[in-house]
């Protein structure tokens, strides 16, 4: 049987996505902070599917924890066939205003773990010609973002960096997929502090688990670049063709406060 690990699995996309994984019969490796929650899910999945799941709970904004992610799953025997590395965090606000430390978390957890969790688990799937990688990134990552600059800066990185490795890796059996999600209904909006912000009061944001479904066919295609939405798809494409102080300003009044 193969083995997914998701990271950001607790709650919101990543839920989904091994939610997903698990009716498809996959086995998983669940990765973030909240053990109680992940321990939920792995018990649930278990049950309903049949299948079997190991909960790793560890903050992966510290240094070296996608390293000791990758050494426990070599200590518990886990070859790893599709990663995702779908954790993320977002920080809203000014930059001279926002707090350097939740920025530093966010660089740490959204490019350095993304990152170096790829490296280690690359290599194995090297080693035996196949695997896919999914990266979650956003629309975010096509355009420069004021009110969340760094986040946006964040996923430009995620977005780059996986096309790139993706083309290295065009003839082999290895895929790497980006998801570029529009707004979603999950735990992102809270924990990026985002309740004065327009951007989540739109109606028809899509569900974590639509999101997820279309990331995980995307995926399943070798997709190299998977934005979810026709207007999310058509607005990141169209950033490219309008001047930039204007993509700057339509940025900044979606994301900007009510
Ligand atoms: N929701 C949106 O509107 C939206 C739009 C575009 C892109 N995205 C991207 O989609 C991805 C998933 O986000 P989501 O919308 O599903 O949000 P979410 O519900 O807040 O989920 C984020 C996940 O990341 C985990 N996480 C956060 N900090 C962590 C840390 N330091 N170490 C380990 N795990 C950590 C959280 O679990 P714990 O708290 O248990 O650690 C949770 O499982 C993110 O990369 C986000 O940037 C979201």
């Amino acid at each position: 049987m193969e083995t997914a690990l998701i990271t950001g699995a607790s709650t919101g996309i990543g839920k989904e996505l091994a939610r997903i994984f698990a009716q498809k019969g996959i086995n998983l490796v669940l990765v973030a902070r909240s053990q109680e929650k992940l321990q939920g899910l792995k018990s649930e999945l278990e049950k309903d599917f049949g299948i079997n799941a190991h909960a790793i709970p560890i903050d992966l904004s510290v240094p070296q924890s996608a390293l000791r992610v990758f050494e426990e799953t070599n200590s518990r025997n886990l070859q790893i066939d599709y990663l995702i590395n779908n954790a993320g965090v977002g920080v809203y606000g000014e930059f001279y205003a926002t707090d350097w430390e939740k920025e530093l978390t966010m660089i740490n957890l959204n490019i350095t773990s993304l990152t170096q969790l790829t490296k280690l688990f690359l290599e194995g799937m090297k080693q035996r010609g196949t695997g896919r990688i999914m990266n979650v990134a956003s629309v975010a990552a096509f355009q420069p973002g004021p009110l969340m600059s760094v986040y946006f800066a964040t996923k430009a990185y995620v977005l780059h960096f996986s096309e790139a490795i993706g083309y290295e890796l065009r003839k082999s059996r290895i895929t790497v997929t980006t998801l570029c999600p529009g707004p979603t209904r999950s735990g992102f909006e809270n924990a990026a502090s985002m309740k004065a912000s327009k951007l989540f009061k739109q109606k028809g944001i899509p569900s974590s688990a639509e999101v997820a479904r279309f990331g995980y066919n995307a995926m399943m295609k070798g997709k190299s670049v998977a934005i979810h939405g026709w207007k999310n798809s058509l607005l990141a494409r169209s950033t490219g063709f309008v001047p930039r102080k204007l993509v700057l300003a339509i940025a900044e009044k979606i994301q900007g406060r009510e």
